[in-house]
């Protein structure tokens, strides 16, 4: 049984609490990407709006941090209601563990996320430290982007260890991803798809959301 993930970033943003309650009866959890302007280009949300977030719904907040010096986000995600953070291995790259162990110092989940261009056996020596990884179908910063083939073989990579070494993370696949390429990735050994624009630019988000959580729970294995 895999999972979906709501990314809020293609969301409507003056009526964020209604969209984020249309699709939560088939969401598992709401993915929140965390922009700098520095780690990639784009400036996006930060803690003020998941603690808007929080007061809506119960479902588990995933912070997808893509900045360059996550850990002084923490204290203040994990205050507005962060249940887990994601920081990305290029953005820690002499110690990717330390922003995983500041989260689990506050309580929080953890997961690392790798670009398109970053290979999947960066994450391997701290597997058994994680919740999550990400693995990046687009290129951090934007919603709308095709999703790229080349993530296909590092899920199929990552799961064959993950699985070797008898783990529970959970592999999420994060851009481009809709009823088709969400059914490649969940074949590949995915666990958690993340969709944007499949969703909240879909004219009926909800049944949107319900079409992509029956792939992430029908097809896949979690
Ligand atoms: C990209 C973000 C994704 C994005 C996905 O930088 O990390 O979570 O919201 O958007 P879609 O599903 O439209 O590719
Ligand atoms: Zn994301």
């Amino acid at each position: 049984m895999g999972k979906l993930a709501a990314s809020i970033l293609s969301a409507d943003f003056a009526r964020l609490g209604d969209e984020v309650k249309l699709v939560e009866p088939h969401a598992d959890m709401i993915h929140v990407d965390v922009m700098d302007g520095h780690f990639v280009p784009v400036l996006s949300i930060g803690p003020v709006v998941v603690a808007s977030l929080r007061a809506v719904t119960d479902r588990p907040l995933h912070g997808h941090l893509m900045v360059d010096r996550p850990v002084t986000l923490f204290d203040e995600l994990r205050s507005a209601g962060t249940d887990i953070v994601t920081t990305h291995v290029e953005a820690s790259p002499d110690d990717p563990l330390a922003p995983v162990k500041e989260a689990r110092a506050r309580g929080m989940g953890a997961g690392l996320a790798v670009n398109p261009d970053t290979p999947v056996d960066a994450v391997f020596p701290f597997l058994d430290q994680l919740d999550t990884v990400i693995v990046m179908s687009v290129h951090p910063g934007w919603a709308g982007q095709p999703f790229l083939e080349s993530s296909l073989p590092k899920v199929e990579r990552l799961r064959a260890e993950i699985d070797r070494r008898g783990l529970s993370v959970d592999i999420e696949v994060d851009g481009g991803i809709n009823l088709e390429s969400g059914k490649r990735c969940m074949e590949a050994g995915a666990s958690v798809l993340a969709a944007a624009s499949s969703i909240f630019k879909a004219e009926d988000p909800a049944a949107a959301a319900a079409a992509l959580a029956q792939v992430a729970r029908g097809d896949g294995r979690g």
